[in-house]
């Protein structure tokens, strides 16, 4: 489409991942919507869920997270198994069927917990390494198989691949303590992953711009791993923040689960996902500032920023600025589905604004689907 002179001709440029031709730079951030069964199979409910916003105008949904490992808890929607390359296939192709957005798989693996544990990652035993790095192997291959059009390998937040960048990981074998042992799981994990999905095959990485807890990355480590993982040449890079388990505070989910301390109820989970009292665009300049390091390193790696990033002009104003080549955007779209549709219409006082009231979260954090209380609908 020729966006010139449209209001928000930069959210409506198409943009190109390894070939995959997005038409707008609006995508849904990974977004766990607790609407799988308990086999982690896609519902209907799901898919009406993913579709209604696919329909909404976006360029990609991220569809998010995807379990990658036999682990049953959380309930998230599944690609640990070849029997869930079935629904997920049925998934992608209403989407394909039904709108002109992408749809991708964010694909997650965590450490283990207990009601009063939580596996770090100097825990880690090599066979586990292994069987990690395996799910990602497999769940990749699965997601492409299902007719996803990219995954994303999420190295975002307190989970298995942001516990390898981490400074807190001491290991001594080779993936730790040093800049390079923090990255060598990285690293092996997307080689096998590129092997087996081909070199035109978008994949994806998600992770931290800073981790927002003491001792944690900072611009300074994300830096050199953005930097890294460009030259790896991970298809895009999206940029997060926080969401750590190491200054979770604990909550008492209301459904049964051993899982007490998700890591988005302390500083660096609202880091994550800001709420009100927290300024708009508050993470957007981590994402500039590792676009900045990847473009002058000579990568043009597309990178996405996401957080509280509510209404077109200032997602606008983001990419004009050339801080993000993409906007991420998750609460606004449970709020309003139809958000990226009426920012093209130029229909901005249509839209339904999110109030960050992170009710979402709320509801997230004990086991339920992650609606928003505003829209009946979901
Ligand atoms: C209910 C909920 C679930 C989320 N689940 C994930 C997830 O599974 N993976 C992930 O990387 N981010 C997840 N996020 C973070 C979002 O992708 C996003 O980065 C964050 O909410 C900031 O964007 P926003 O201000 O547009 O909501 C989730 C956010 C919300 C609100």
């Amino acid at each position: 489409m020729n966006t010139q002179g449209m209001k928000y001709e930069m959210l409506f440029a198409p943009i190109s991942i390894n070939g995959l031709e997005l038409k707008n730079r609006v995508v849904m951030s990974p977004t766990h919507d607790g609407f799988a069964n308990k086999d982690g199979d896609v519902t209907p409910k799901l898919i009406d869920f993913y579709l209604r916003r696919a329909k909404g105008g976006l360029g990609m949904v991220i569809v998010g997270a995807v379990a990658i490992n036999p682990r049953s808890f959380p309930p998230l929607v599944r690609l640990s198994d070849d029997q869930h390359i079935r629904g997920m296939s049925e998934f992608t192709a209403k989407i394909h069927a039904e709108s002109d957005s992408k749809i991708c798989a964010q694909l997650i693996d965590w450490l283990k917990f207990g009601k009063h544990w939580k596996q770090t990652i100097n825990d880690l035993t090599s066979e586990e390494i292994i069987d990690k790095m395996d799910y990602f192997v497999k769940g990749a291959a699965r997601a492409q198989q299902a007719g996803f059009d990219a995954v994303e390998i999420h190295g975002a937040h307190g989970y298995t691949i942001a516990s390898f960048l981490s400074l807190n990981n001491k290991r001594t074998d080779g993936y730790g303590k040093t800049f390079e042992g923090r990255m060598k799981f990285v690293r092996e994990v997307y080689d096998r992953v590129r092997n087996v999905v081909g070199p035109d095959y978008p994949v994806g990485i998600r992770i931290n711009g800073d981790d927002f807890i003491i001792d944690g990355n900072t611009l300074k480590q994300t830096r050199l791993i953005a930097k890294a993982l460009a030259e790896m040449g991970l298809d895009y890079i999206s940029v997060s923040a926080g969401g750590r388990y190491e200054d979770a505070r604990g909550v008492i989910p209301k459904v049964e689960c051993p899982h007490p301390y998700p890591p988005i109820g302390g500083y660096s989970g609202y880091r994550c996902m800001p709420p009100s009292w927290m300024p708009e665009a508050v993470n957007v300049y981590l994402a500039a500032d590792l676009r900045n390091t990847i473009r002058q390193a000579g990568f043009q790696t597309p990178v996405i920023t996401a957080g509280r990033i509510p209404i077109p002009k200032v997602a606008e104003a983001v990419l004009k600025e050339g801080q993000a080549d993409l906007i991420g955007l998750s609460r606004p779209l449970l709020r309003d589905p139809e958000w990226a549709l009426k920012a093209e219409e130029e229909r901005d006082k249509d839209i339904k604004k999110c109030t960050y009231c992170n009710d979402c979260v709320e509801r997230e954090i004990h086991g339920e689907p992650s609606y928003c209380q505003y829209n009946k609908e979901q």
